[in-house]
């Protein structure tokens, strides 16, 4: 498996070394736009393979995108990521011009590919990629829900002084302060519903820093977070590369599931070797999907702003 990753900044290459870790893909290329930054990131990280036991081959280029012919999976990192205070959505302006001319690049080189779209706002650039691209819509997978799922989930085991590995749940919607829909009802312990285990005012706290789990980080960080977002992007990568069939949530077109058509939202799906193979619907209590609805809204009008 070749996989393309566009933007050697601070999730690309914490993806790309994700990715060599976990020893599936044959090659990583980086691609960034800044001179020399892809190269040295891939040597970096070709330095630690005899250390760290992986013989995935990482190179980078500064923009040349021959590199990443017969690429099967490439992730969009480029752009610029928040600073502190700011929105995903307050991005649009320079990532849109970004993200549509690295897809053209992406697609160019290599027709067949899979691409996993990171850049924010996340939402409305899976869905510009979509109108751009020409590819099927199986093969474009927006980034968001599996990040957030682990946050949701980070919360949870640190409200049940649980370890992690006993809690499940799944964040849904759009992968925004206010749009993202961490499922409570849904969340389980051991497989008992964490609702049994947590007050009131313990659920509320979970949702509400689930939802501003990524400003959270860029407020003590400076700019926005890399690890999760890097680890996240790589389980998505190996659920293809394995052909493995697992259920993540992705940002994808919806035409009709979740009562929604002609938008990217996040939603349930089994990832396997041809990317999208199915969006599962799990049934919705009326307040999610009312919250559901909304948050499609307030893509819709982000999306807007793409002037298509
Ligand atoms: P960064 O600034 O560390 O890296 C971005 C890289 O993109 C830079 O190295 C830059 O030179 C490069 N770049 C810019 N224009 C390019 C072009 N035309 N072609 C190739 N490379 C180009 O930023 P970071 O922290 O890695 O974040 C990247 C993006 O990912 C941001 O938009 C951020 O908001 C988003 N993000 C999304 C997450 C998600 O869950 N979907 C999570 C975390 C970040």
């Amino acid at each position: 498996m070749k996989v393309t990753v566009v933007g050697a900044g601070a999730v690309g290459a914490s993806c790309a070394e994700y990715i060599a870790m976990k020893n599936f893909a044959s090659e990583v290329v980086l691609v960034d736009i800044k001179e020399g930054f892809a190269e040295g990131k891939a040597m970096d990280l070709m330095q630690t393979a005899s250390l760290n036991g992986f013989d995935t081959k990482i190179t980078g280029t500064t923009g040349d995108y021959s590199k990443t012919a017969g690429s099967d999976v490439a992730v969009i990192t480029s752009g610029i990521p928040r600073k502190p205070g700011m929105t995903r959505e307050e991005l649009i302006g320079i990532n849109a011009g970004i993200v549509k001319e690295v897809t053209a690049n992406l697609v160019k080189y290599s027709p067949n590919v899979i691409i996993i779209v990171v850049s924010n706002p996340m939402d409305t650039m899976a869905y510009l990629v979509h109108k751009t691209s020409g590819l099927p819509k199986e093969r474009i997978i927006g980034m968001g829900g599996a990040l957030d799922s682990a946050r949701f989930k980070y919360r949870l085991a640190e409200a049940l002084e649980a370890p992690i590995s006993d809690v499940d749940g799944m964040v849904i919607a759009a992968h925004s302060d206010t749009g993202m829909l961490p499922l409570l009802s849904k969340a389980t312990r051991n497989g008992v519903p964490v609702t049994e285990f947590l007050s009131e005012e313990q659920q509320n706290f979970v949702i509400e820093e689930t939802k501003v789990g990524g400003a959270t980080l860029t407020k003590l960080l400076g700019t926005s977070a890399w690890y999760a977002p890097g680890a996240a992007v790589s389980t998505i990568v190996h659920a293809i590369a394995c052909d493995q069939k697992k259920m993540i949530p992705c940002s994808l077109l919806l035409e009709g599931e979740y009562g929604q058509s002609d938008i990217c939202l996040g939603v349930p799906a089994i990832i396997g070797a041809k990317g999208v193979e199915k969006i599962v619907t799990v049934p919705l209590t009326e307040a999610e999907q009312a919250k559901f609805n909304e948050a499609a809204d307030a893509v819709r009008a982000v999306n807007g702003d793409l002037k298509l």
